[in-house]
């Protein structure tokens, strides 16, 4: 066994990683000692999930959003993006929809949109949760005061996804305006775990002044934080941010990541991200084989697909929630998993 193979599983076995181990990771790694960080990432999963894939209903229900992010394309300051809000009956119906495909989770995913107050998002997880007590209801509308995230977990809604982005705050400062800071951001995910939600952060992969410097501290404050759930996925530019003409993020070090998320954090919910998938035809697959364990297949109308356009390019804008449902079993069955029709809490919330 090489030095390669053997810091590979001081990684696992330690369920921690030093700034030495991911440079050396990161220079030495070639197609060989890749498969074998990936078969690591798979045996650690394997005895926890068995093979399982986890599906989640995403619905993005609004595109409308006060801040100005350099990286995402449906900043304010974007005057192409065609901006539109769906009805809280719109909203119902996807999850109805949802729930007839088998989905246990729905994802309500939106900007900073202010006119959705904190009554009307409480009185639409109360509704979702009327209607199906099975499931499970995740949020992820963005940086909110410590009391709104209380009523929302009040009202019933078990999840809550805000990517951290990076955690190192002069980086995260070259990627957002002024009115955001990586502070507040952490802040964030701190209440929402207090309050007890099961709380997902995450990072993009190959955001411009990224480094590995930076990789090492989202690390290192992912564990401190100890996330139930991780979503990276590459950069991705648009079109129409300050970002354009900055190179894609690679699909390969995504799947790195993937593989030592799963090694230092082996209990987590780690999405094959539809960025990944939309950066590589193959991606989520990648994702799966690399030690992810959820997918997230799109629940929202198809008239407003294409107006959830975050990156240039996003995948399955144009099929209905039925088709991509289907489409990712499939997905998943061929490469040897199964999609796994629970709620797919962190084993921790079990
Ligand atoms: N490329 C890839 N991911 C993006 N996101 C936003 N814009 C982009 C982009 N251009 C991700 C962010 C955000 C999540 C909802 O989507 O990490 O938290
Ligand atoms: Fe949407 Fe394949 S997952 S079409």
């Amino acid at each position: 066994m090489g030095v390669f193979e053997t810091i590979v599983d001081q990684i696992r076995d330690a369920q921690m990683v030093t700034y030495d181990q991911l440079v050396y990771i990161f220079e030495h790694i070639d197609e060989e000692k890749e498969q074998y960080l990936y078969a690591q990432a798979r045996a650690v999963a394997e005895p926890i999930f068995h093979k399982a894939v986890y599906l989640r209903g995403l619905i993005e229900f609004t595109n409308i959003c006060k801040n100005d992010c350099y990286y995402c394309g449906i900043r304010c300051s974007n005057p192409n993006a065609q901006r539109y809000r769906l009805t809280e009956e719109q909203i119902l119906n996807c999850c109805d929809m949802g729930a007839k495909l088998g989905f246990k989770t729905f994802v309500l995913q939106g900007g900073e949109d202010p006119y959705y107050t904190d009554d009307k998002v409480c009185d639409i997880v109360r509704k979702i949760k009327d209607r199906h007590p099975d499931c499970a209801v995740t949020l992820s509308i963005g940086e909110k005061e410590y009391d709104s995230y209380k009523r929302y977990y009040a009202a019933g809604a078990d999840r809550y996804l805000l990517r951290h982005e990076t955690a190192n705050e002069e980086h995260y400062a070259m990627l957002h305006p002024a009115s955001l800071s990586g502070a507040h951001r952490k802040q964030c995910l701190r209440d929402l775990k207090e309050i007890g939600f099961q709380v997902g952060c995450g990072i993009m992969v190959g955001t411009p002044h990224q480094t590995l410097k930076h990789i090492y501290e989202d690390f290192v404050f992912m564990q401190e934080l100890q996330p139930h759930m991780i979503g990276i996925g590459p950069f991705i530019p648009h079109k129409d941010t300050p970002f354009r003409d900055e190179p894609m993020g690679s699909v390969q070090q995504t799947l790195w990541l993937l593989a030592l998320l799963r090694l230092v954090f082996p209990k987590v919910l780690l999405p094959a991200t539809t960025a990944l998938g939309t950066a590589d035809p193959m991606g989520r697959e990648k994702g799966i084989l690399a030690g992810a364990n959820v997918m997230m297949p799109n629940l929202s109308p198809v008239d407003v697909r294409e107006k959830y356009m975050l990156y240039d390019g996003k995948i399955c804008t144009g099929d209905e929630a039925a088709e991509c449902n289907r489409c990712m079993r499939l997905r998943v069955e061929k490469i040897g998993y199964h999609v796994e029709d629970s709620r797919g809490d962190h084993p921790n919330f079990k």
